[in-house]
C-alpha cells in the first residue's frame, strides 16, 4: 500500500474524476447550445444551468478539501519550470470552476432573465438588468470558457507526460494508484 501522503485523499480524488466529467459535458452542452436552433436549444439550456450551478457549489467544497488537505509533494526531480506551471494552472482551473458559474449567473441576471434550477426553483438576480453588462458578460463566458478548454488540454497533456513518460507516480496519486517510485 501507498503511504498516506503519496496520494490524494479519497474526496479530492472524488471530487475530481466527477467535476472532470461534469466540466467536460458542460463545455460540449455549451457549444450545442449555441450551435443548434432546434427544439434541443431548450433542452440543452434548461440542462446547461442546474449543471452550471452543481459545479459552483461542488468547486467550493473542493476548494476547502484542497485548503483542509494539501495535496502529496511533487516529485523532488521535477524541474522548477513544471513546478511551476502545475502551481498556475491548478489555481488558474480552481478560478475558472468559480468563475465561469458565476459570470453565466450574472449574465442571466443582467439580461433580466429568470435563472431557474427547476419548473419551481429560481435562483435570485446577482446583478440589476442592464444590456451593456449582458452583453460584456456574455462575450466573457465565452472567453472563458475557451480558457477552461485550453487549460484542460494542457492539464490533461501533464497528466499523461507523468503517467506514460515520467512514471513519476503523479497521475497514481490522483487516480488511486500505487506510485512507481
Ligand atoms: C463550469 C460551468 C460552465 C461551463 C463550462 C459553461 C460553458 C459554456 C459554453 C462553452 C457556452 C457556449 C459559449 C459560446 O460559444 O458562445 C456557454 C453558453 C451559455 N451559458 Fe454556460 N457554462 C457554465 C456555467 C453556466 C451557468 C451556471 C449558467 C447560468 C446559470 C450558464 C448560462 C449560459 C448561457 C445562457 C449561455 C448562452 C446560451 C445561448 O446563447 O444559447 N452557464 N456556456
Amino acid at each position: 500500500m501507498a503511504r498516506p501522503t503519496d496520494m490524494f485523499v479519497w474526496p479530492a480524488r472524488l471530487l475530481h474524476w466527477l467535476m472532470a466529467a461534469m466540466i467536460l459535458a458542460m463545455l460540449f452542452i455549451g457549444v450545442g447550445m449555441v450551435a443548434s436552433v432546434s427544439e434541443r436549444h431548450d433542452w440543452l439550456v434548461r440542462v446547461h444551468k442546474p449543471l452550471g450551478i452543481a459545479i459552483l457549489l461542488l468547486a467550493v467544497l473542493r476548494l476547502a478539501v484542497r485548503l483542509r488537505h494539501p495535496p502529496p509533494p511533487l516529485p523532488a526531480d521535477l524541474p522548477l519550470l513544471q513546478r511551476w506551471a502545475a502551481f498556475a494552472s491548478h489555481w488558474l482551473l480552481y478560478a475558472l470552476m468559480l468563475a465561469l458559474p458565476l459570470v453565466g449567473w450574472a449574465m442571466l441576471s443582467a439580461g433580466g432573465y429568470p435563472v431557474m434550477l427547476s419548473h419551481s426553483l429560481r435562483l435570485p438576480a446577482i446583478l440589476p438588468a442592464n444590456g451593456v453588462a449582458f452583453a460584456v458578460l456574455r462575450h466573457l463566458h465565452a472567453w472563458l470558457a475557451v480558457l477552461l478548454f485550453v487549460t484542460f488540454l494542457a492539464h490533461l497533456g501533464a497528466a499523461l507526460y507523468h503517467g506514460l513518460v515520467r512514471r513519476d507516480g503523479v497521475l497514481g496519486s490522483m487516480v488511486g494508484w500505487r506510485p512507481r517510485r
